[in-house]
């Protein structure tokens, strides 16, 4: 790292903020990509954490002038190497502008800084008596990387994702200049929208640096329903009914027991559903208990003519919490054993052909292929094991899988991003005249190429 850009970087932002240590650095520069695909970090970096916009505003103004590369970096959960920096640069930190600065209960939103946690986003949200209902897994998320990675995750179903809870931000341009996009507002169609184009910009558009989030009452009462199948068609089948009956459960995910066993045993917890291998996990919201009744009863009959072998109900907050968390630590309980973890959208009605179309690659190659996602979203996460990078067959069996999502109309992201290292995928789903717009766009945003280079756009 040149001795010039480290002085200036320093006066920037004070000499305590800048870290060139290499043993402190590590930490900055991985995410949670499945090993043998993460992209190899570079060791010429310097890790730098500004107080406040106006700091990254110079440092960008800067970075422009050297003509160095910036990779933001906000909790580092990503799952396609987005926040790697593989060039030799400056890793920007988010970590210094973590406040929640305010809970507007009349307007129900939420204003926070980019760097700010999810977790303290859900705990201020909920003293406020409020709500903000998307769970993408790690809470350890900020919230700039929530919106420059349009999270997903399981509470997905009744009211999207965080694409559709954000109302305003405050970005920092690649080349400098501080814009606000949005408010406090529920609708503005005022011009082109930029606001959308950041969400997912994957850091590659600008840094951004605080956050309004719609939010929403909280519910009177919430129930999680496991719904057994032995049969993955049946259990897949029930899932457009349920949503026909006009039951829009907030999570509706698709599991097999004997693989969400694995993430419950690690947690030392007990799976609360023992028959049965296809299972739904359906968090039906109402507000009060009867209407909860109401709508599981609902979702029962539809699941009852479809040949449900058992249905656990969870009422208490507690094990409602368990049956989420063993959900959400199913990835991070498999990863050491898994070579990518990959994430298909698909016509939710064609997941249980998806599944089948998986397991015949998987048998072709001789191995298992642990699937499982968001069947309400029709978002699907194929666990190709360590063994196919190990034998070299990688990356034809991505390409098998990929292929077959494509086949069914399907894309290759649906909520973990294209990231550093499904670039060359993108077409597989895109045709050449929206890359050729993509780039174009980055230009005109990002003229010097420095912020995240090779990120999200082909
Ligand atoms: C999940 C991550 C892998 O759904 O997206 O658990
Ligand atoms: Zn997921």
């Amino acid at each position: 790292m040149k001795n010039e850009l480290l002085v200036q970087l320093r006066r920037i932002v004070g000499d305590d903020w800048v870290v060139s240590d290499p043993d402190i650095m590590q930490s900055y520069l991985v995410d949670v990509t499945a090993l043998p695909v993460r992209p190899v970090p570079s060791s010429d970096v310097v890790v730098v954490k500004p107080a406040d916009t106006r700091e990254i505003s110079t440092i960008l103004k800067l970075a422009n002038e050297l003509k160095v590369p910036v990779v933001p970096r906000g909790g580092g959960t990503g799952c396609v190497g987005a926040s790697v920096p593989t060039l030799g640069g400056i890793v920007l930190s988010l970590e210094r502008l973590d406040r929640i600065l305010e809970v507007d209960r009349d307007n129900l939103m939420v204003v926070g800084e980019g760097g700010a946690t999810l977790e303290n986003l859900l705990k201020a949200v909920e003293a406020a008596d409020l709500l903000f209902p998307p769970h993408p897994g790690d809470e350890g998320a900020q919230l700039g990387g929530l919106v420059a990675c349009n999270a997903g995750g399981t509470r997905a179903v009744k009211y999207g994702v965080v694409r559709q809870y954000v109302k305003g931000l405050e970005v920092v341009l690649p080349t400098g200049e501080i814009v606000t996009m949005g408010g406090k507002l529920l609708k503005n169609n005022t011009g082109l929208d930029l606001m959308h184009l950041m969400i997912d910009s994957e850091g590659a558009l600008g840094i951004i640096t605080k956050v309004t989030f719609r939010l929403y009452p909280r519910f009177g009462a919430t129930a999680t329903i496991i719904i057994s199948f032995d049969d993955r068609h049946a259990a897949i089948r029930a899932v457009p009914r349920i949503l026909q009956t006009g039951v829009i459960p907030l999570a509706l995910e698709y599991v097999e027991r004997d693989v969400i066993e694995i993430s419950a045993n690690h947690l030392g917890k007990r799976w609360p559903a023992a028959k049965g291998n296809a299972h739904l996990i359906a968090i039906i919201t109402g507000s009060n208990e009867d209407d909860i009744y109401q709508q599981t009863g609902d979702v029962m009959k539809v699941c009852e003519s479809l040949g449900v072998v058992d249905t656990v109900m969870a009422e208490n907050r507690e094990e409602q919490a368990d049956i989420l968390k063993i959900r959400s630590e199913l990835y991070p309980v498999l990863k050491p054993q898994v070579s990518d973890v990959l994430d298909m959208a698909i016509p939710p009605a064609q997941i249980a052909v998806f599944l089948d179309m998986v397991d015949e690659i998987a048998r072709k190659y001789d191995t298992r292929i642990i699937t499982y996602g968001h069947a309400g979203d029709g978002n699907l996460h194929p666990h190709l094991p360590m063994e196919l990078h190990e034998r070299g067959q990688l990356e034809a069996v991505k390409h098998e899988v990929y292929n077959a999502a494509a086949s069914l109309g399907g894309v290759i992201t649906a909520e973990h991003g294209v990231g550093k290292i499904r670039l060359k995928e993108v077409p597989l789903c895109t045709d050449q005249k929206s890359i050729e717009l993509m780039r174009g766009i980055k230009k005109i945003f990002d003229p010097n190429d420095i912020l995240n280079p090779g990120t999200a756009i082909p």
